[in-house]
């Protein structure tokens, strides 16, 4: 088997880059792990930032978003007893898209089969050979057989936990990681949501977070421990937590009933700086992490695939390595502002237990500033919305 580009994961990574080389002529071949079901399962945030719809729309991609994505022009921040609205619209110009992470997934998979786009399901022992020569491949077991794909590229898209990321020499991978001391426990609910927009809430019991996919599709987050056990969290004793941290107009206002998911997520910032070995590129959660405070994971795996797919059209369009060279440089530069976004959103939200009483009454402040100053709210308005490519 030979292909241009042999892209490892079938995320929203590895098919939107996929999907971006096919419309410029270039083919490429997912190799996804798990089967489309599995894929289709996992639930992640739901905000998107207007360039990664942008981005989505040039893909072809974009209908069914604009068709049933909800449109926010604001969010919500809730603290000390009281709500405080950001004005994403009158600060930036500009809004965000509430549509699933699990949808755009559907749409990827969903313009792949339509344009007859290969991507093998369930591929075991991926291993990748001659990253620094002209001839790399795969090699991969599917469907019982030992298989090897040629390819000019590599394009790793396999998550955080998957082994495109370790064929780079240890010594040449230079790792920066923050690990939080607690996660969020999350459900999803047939009821409506608490509010129209989305409300970040930040009390004395830890965080929580009233979000939606749709206006009968619920999303609902607490901040928990690390180790915390979903099956000791009955739906009765999640609603009560989650309203003891909402103001009480929000509390009484929230609509309860049966959670039809429940899970927990340990928040980490991770950047692996090296994104290129030969001719291996990293994009998306195989080079980074960010704690979902503020909803950048899929957005920034956007903007990678944004500077990947342009970089390797140029090589095939002109022979021009000049952007493949700068691929990592440039990306690492976004890469990293959202990293601080998402670092910082977490640090004034969040109950940090290891906090001490002075470094509380600086998050008190810092709140309290955010909620006072338009200089600081254009600041969170303009990251929330998206720094641009
Ligand atoms: N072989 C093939 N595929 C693999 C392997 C492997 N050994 N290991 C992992 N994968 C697949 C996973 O099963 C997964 O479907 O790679 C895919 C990676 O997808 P994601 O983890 O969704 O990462 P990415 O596509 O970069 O998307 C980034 O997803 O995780 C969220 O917060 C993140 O929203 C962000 C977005
Ligand atoms: C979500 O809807 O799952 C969501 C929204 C915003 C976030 C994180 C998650 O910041």
């Amino acid at each position: 088997m030979r292909t241009a580009v042999a892209i490892v994961g079938g995320g929203p990574s590895g098919l939107l880059l996929s999907q971006l080389l096919h419309r410029a002529g270039i083919g490429s071949v997912v190799l996804e792990r798990r089967s489309r079901d599995y894929v289709l399962g996992r639930i992640r945030a739901g905000v998107l930032e207007d360039g990664t719809q942008a981005l989505l729309r040039r893909a072809g991609v974009g209908e069914r978003m604009d068709r049933e994505g909800l449109v926010h022009d604001g969010f919500s921040l809730a603290h000390g007893g009281g709500t405080h609205r950001i004005d994403l619209a009158a600060l930036t110009g500009r809004s965000v898209m509430v549509y699933g992470q699990t949808e755009v997934t559907k749409d990827l998979y969903a313009a792949r089969d339509a344009m007859g786009g290969t991507v093998l399901h369930g591929v075991e022992d991926v291993a990748l050979h001659d990253l620094t020569g002209d001839a790399p491949s795969v090699t991969f077991r599917h469907e019982g057989a030992d298989r090897r794909l040629a390819c000019d590229f590599v394009a790793g898209c396999d998550g955080f936990h998957g082994p495109t990321r370790q064929s780079i020499p240890a010594p040449e991978r230079r790792e920066f990681e923050r690990v939080y001391p607690f996660g969020w426990l999350g459900i999803l609910s047939e009821t409506a949501p608490v509010d129209h927009e989305l409300i970040y809430a930040t009390h004395g019991d830890g965080f929580a977070l009233c979000s939606m996919r749709n206006p009968r599709l619920s999303r609902y987050y607490i901040q928990c421990r690390a180790d915390e056990n979903p099956d000791d969290w009955p739906d009765a004793r999640f609603w009560d937590a989650l309203r003891a941290r909402l103001p009480a107009a929000l509390a009484e206002a929230l609509e309860t009933g049966p959670s039809i998911e429940k899970s927990v997520a340990p928040l980490r910032s991770y950047v692996c700086e090296t994104m290129r070995h030969g001719r291996l590129f990293l994009a998306g959660d195989a080079a980074h992490i960010v704690p979902p405070t503020g909803a950048k994971g899929l957005n920034l795996a956007a903007a990678d695939i944004h500077y990947l797919s342009e970089a390797l059209i140029a090589w095939y369009g002109t022979g021009d390595a000049a952007p493949l060279d700068g691929y990592a440089a440039r990306a690492l530069r976004r890469i990293w502002k959202t990293e601080r976004f998402s670092w910082w959103m977490t640090s004034i939200l969040h109950d940090f237990p290891d906090r001490s009483p002075f470094e509380r009454r600086m998050q008190r402040a810092e709140l309290d500033y955010l909620t006072q100053s338009s200089a600081a709210m254009t600041a969170l308005a303009e990251n929330y919305v998206g720094l641009p490519y």
